[in-house]
């Protein structure tokens, strides 16, 4: 056998999420969600897009999971709305919300893909965020109520659960940097929604537990940056441990693992988190089946002490991509063996992992050739990672379709699949069909 082979079984997959490519957001009684009120407050997002339309994916869906079938795709890892599900968060059930996950999920079993699903992507209902949203403590309750909710009506046909799609952007990008929604600046906040989602996370995987999913697999998906110190000078080296504490998986990881957060974090940063946060660490340390880890970028750490924990970007000449975001396959080796050396899951799944480009169509084509090369570079790398100790189970690429970059609007394509948004055609890029490749020969060697 090669040694460029992936085990038997490999999870080959792509990913979206709910408010990303959906459209439609208040379709069948659905309530508005906090992207939809910052993306159409003016001057929070590219051009003023919205994600009133996206890829129209609420009405075309069975077009796309025929474009997944024609890819080959072995799973498909999409976010569910939840007030399509809870028009307010809680209390009153939308069934129509519900009916369009069932269908979803009926097709893709039809189509042999087996859903990963993620209970939330950051499109919290409005109405929970009137209500202090994250920052509330009694989000715990909501949040595992809802979560509750799916694995009754879907827990029958979906084995596989992501509570969080990275807590540590919804904490500080939305939080403390304003440029998500809810589009705060108040690090405190951050940090209590660090907390609150950690408790939130933890007490939905207890519910789970109850619920007795047969079969059932329940993970959190987190974001990473490889960083690595610009000198070997200590002050380096210990700001970016700072940020890789900080902004990797350790942040989250730690608490459910070690009951603690990470030393860097608890030396200084515990000042920020929640008065007597100590009390929640035992409710937030609770067993998960499995790590998901994001992965897109590194960067070079400075010890910079005017900013927030010390640590500040250097150039390294890398290339980059669309996002201006270096491109570092290695890293993506180091945060693999990272988080099996520092945490030992019992499985890992790479949920997103993919490159922007400034794709152009060309007699209806999409020569995205720096986009095959980027996922090939990483996809050596998990290979690597996996023959070196790392229980890698799968890969998902971000994303299936071009969609809604968030604060970026429709300015920057990740999708292997290339999306017009004026006509809502569909081209599969040469990197689709390049990955196609990739999922019948088990291998990115052909
Ligand atoms: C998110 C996606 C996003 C992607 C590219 C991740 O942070 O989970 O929703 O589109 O990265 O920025």
């Amino acid at each position: 056998m090669s040694e460029k082979v992936f085990p038997k079984d490999f999870m080959w997959g792509a990913a979206t999420a709910s408010y990303q490519i959906e459209g439609s957001p208040l379709a069948d009684g659905a309530g508005p969600s906090i992207w939809h009120r910052f993306s159409h407050t003016p001057g929070n997002t590219y051009n003023g897009d919205t994600g009133d339309l996206a890829d129209d994916h609420y009405n075309r869906y069975k077009e796309d999971i025929a474009l997944m079938k024609e890819l080959g795709l072995k799973a498909y890892r999409f976010s569910i709305s939840w007030s399509r599900i809870f028009p307010n968060g809680k209390g009153k059930i939308n069934e129509k919300g519900v009916d369009f996950y069932n269908r979803l999920v009926d097709e893709l079993l039809k189509a042999n893909i087996t859903p990963f699903v993620t209970l939330y992507h950051w499109d919290l209902p409005a109405a929970l965020q009137d209500l202090g949203g994250w920052t509330n403590r009694d989000i715990a309750y909501w949040y595992t109520d809802y979560a509750d909710y799916m694995f009754q009506r879907l827990g029958d046909r979906v084995k596989n659960w992501i509570t969080l799609n990275e807590p540590w952007v919804m904490a500080f990008v939305g939080h403390f940097m304003g440029e998500h929604a809810p589009g705060m600046k108040d690090l405190y906040a951050a940090f209590s929604v660090v907390n609150n989602q950690l408790r939130a996370h933890s007490k939905t995987v207890k519910a789970f537990r109850e619920e007795n999913v047969k079969e059932g697999k329940i993970g959190i998906t987190l974001s990473n940056t490889s960083h690595d110190p610009a000198t070997d000078s200590q002050e380096d080296i210990d700001a970016a441990r700072l940020a890789h504490e900080w902004t990797n998986y350790p942040l989250f990881l730690n608490p459910i693992y070690n009951g603690e957060y990470p030393s860097g974090i608890k030396e200084h940063a515990s000042v920020f988190l929640p008065h007597n946060y100590e009390n929640d660490l035992e409710e937030i340390k609770e067993k998960i089946d499995f790590v998901g880890i994001n992965y897109y970028s590194g960067d070079l750490v400075k010890l910079d002490t005017k900013s927030f924990l010390g640590g500040k970007t250097v150039e390294r000449g890398l290339p980059k991509t669309e996002m201006g975001w270096e491109i570092y396959p290695e890293g993506f080796y180091k945060i693999l063996k990272g988080v099996q050396e520092e945490y030992n899951p019992k499985e890992v799944y790479v949920t997103e992992n993919g490159a922007a480009f400034d794709d152009s169509v060309v007699n209806q084509e999409v020569h995205d050739e720096n986009r095959i090369d980027y996922l090939k570079q990483h996809l050596e790398q998990a290979l690597r990672a996996i023959q070196n100790g790392v229980t890698l189970k799968g890969y998902f690429v971000w994303s299936l379709l071009d969609n809604f970059e968030w604060a970026l609007g429709y300015s920057k394509r990740f999708g292997i699949v290339y999306v017009d948004y004026k006509t809502q055609k569909r081209i599969i890029k040469d990197s689709g069909k390049w990955y196609s490749q990739v999922i019948k020969n088990n291998s990115f060697n052909f």
